[in-house]
């Protein structure tokens, strides 16, 4: 029997005060982990760690300011020991057609999802180089792939993520620091409440498996890849997308 065990080890997940991050910090959790939620607002990330419980702790910081992210991580690897498990979940849209993406639009999209990831990943690895374990995971799209109409930013940063996650998995391979990317098709969560009625039937018939994922079907690839069954993959993209893209 196959068993997802990361009691003793801890986990830090950006973005986790609600959709994606929040299921990722639960089910990391709900397997033994000591997990760090956090999100910009320190109510919310202390709403989320308490619904959660199994020692969930909350801290607030903008992901998109990096001496706030290397405040955050120095936090949370003093309050737990180390930073074993790195998911850099957070991330925005402001979607527009490229003609119309302003100065302001471009850079908080990639100051978000690609330099908040890296500040992220920065912080973090130095002590896991020291103690030669970890895990990082990052979550891209399948837009960062494929490209999208009206989502030059936004895909042009989760494909700058993929490119992260590869040199990080060559460079950190041999400190046994494991990097891996999940690239989601389109979720049911507040990033994709706005899609009307219409637009969710024209997607789902778009997608093999006819139905838009959950957050529950990124998480479990999440922590299978933060445990010790996943100890002979890295620099790798999983498409969790319903079929849509192959
Ligand atoms: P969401 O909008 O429901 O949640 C995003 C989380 O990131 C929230 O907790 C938010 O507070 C946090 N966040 C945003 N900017 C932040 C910042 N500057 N500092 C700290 N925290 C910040 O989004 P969802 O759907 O849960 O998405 C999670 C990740 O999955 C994102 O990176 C998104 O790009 C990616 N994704 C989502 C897809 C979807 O269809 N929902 C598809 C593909 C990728």
């Amino acid at each position: 029997m196959i068993s997802i065990d990361l009691s003793g080890r801890s986990a830090l997940v950006t973005g986790s005060t609600r959709g994606i991050g929040r299921e990722i910090a639960a089910t990391l959790a709900g397997c033994g982990a000591r997990v760090a939620v956090t999100g910009r607002d320190q109510a919310r990330a202390d709403e989320a760690a308490a619904s959660i419980g199994n020692s969930a702790r909350a801290f607030a910081a903008d992901i998109a300011d990096s001496s706030a992210v290397a405040r955050l991580v120095e936090d949370v690897a003093s309050a737990f020991g180390a930073i074993d498990i790195l998911v850099n979940n957070a991330g925005i849209t402001r979607d527009n057609l490229m003609l119309r993406i302003k100065d302001d639009d471009w850079d908080a999209v990639l100051d978000a999802n690609l330099k908040g990831a890296f500040a992220a990943m920065r912080a973090a690895t130095r002590s896991m180089m020291k103690r030669r374990w970890g895990r990082i995971i990052n979550i891209t799209s399948v837009v960062g792939m494929t490209g999208n109409k009206g989502q030059a930013n936004y895909a042009a940063s989760k494909a700058g993520l993929i490119g992260l996650t590869k040199s990080a998995a060559k460079e950190l391979a041999s400190r046994n620091i494991l990097c891996n990317a999940i690239a989601p098709g389109f979720i049911d969560t507040d990033m994709t409440a706005d899609l009307s009625a219409e637009a969710r039937q024209t997607l789902s018939a778009q997608i093999p498996l006819e139905r838009l994922g959950t957050p529950a079907d990124i998480a479990g690839l999440t922590a299978f890849l933060a445990s010790e069954y996943a100890g002979y993959i890295t620099g790798q993209v999983f498409v969790v997308d319903g079929g849509m893209v192959m």
